[in-house]
């Protein structure tokens, strides 16, 4: 079969720009980890702050499960409770979150944690805290006018 020379480049470059997208996927999905937040765990969007463990929010400390702690976050326009939290070092942690109100983001700056907190569902990942220094948290779905000040800290210590 003959082929056009302009025929051969652009079926090349179409493979290889398909193979690329293919590996970006692949590498950040199994590599990084990276993956839609779970749907499975649902919550009143009403009584989130009736709801254990959001009724206390903070770190917890647990036993035999597989990870040590548990950090749970309330988010309402434009806050998140805790403000401040501290992590000791190394500690695996399973971060959830929940919206008493409208979308908001949870992204810890300089991690790949990223997540979208939906009214009616827990945002959860596990982690695992192995660099010191402060975390900064900020909210990255457009929630309202004080979007931009919405942000809280997590301080990992030894
Ligand atoms: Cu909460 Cu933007």
């Amino acid at each position: 079969m003959h082929m056009h020379k302009f025929e051969k480049i652009w079926l090349i470059f179409g493979i290889s720009a398909l193979v690329v997208f293919l590996s970006v996927v692949g590498v950040s999905a199994f590599y990084f980890g990276f993956k839609p937040p779970s749907g499975h765990h649902i919550i009143d969007p009403q009584k989130v702050e009736q709801t254990a463990p959001f009724d206390k929010p903070g770190l917890i400390k647990v036993e035999g499960k597989e990870w040590d702690y548990e950090l749970v976050y309330v988010a309402s326009a434009f806050f998140y409770n805790p403000q401040e939290v501290e992590v000791p070092l190394g500690a695996k942690v399973r971060v959830m979150v929940a919206t008493k109100d409208v979308i908001h983001g949870f992204q810890i700056v300089g991690t790949n944690i990223n997540m979208m907190v939906e009214p009616g569902y827990v945002s959860e990942i596990v982690t695992t805290f192995d660099k010191e220094g402060e975390y900064l948290i900020v909210c990255n779905e457009y929630c309202g006018t004080g979007h931009h000040l919405m942000s809280s800290k997590i301080k990992v210590v030894k």
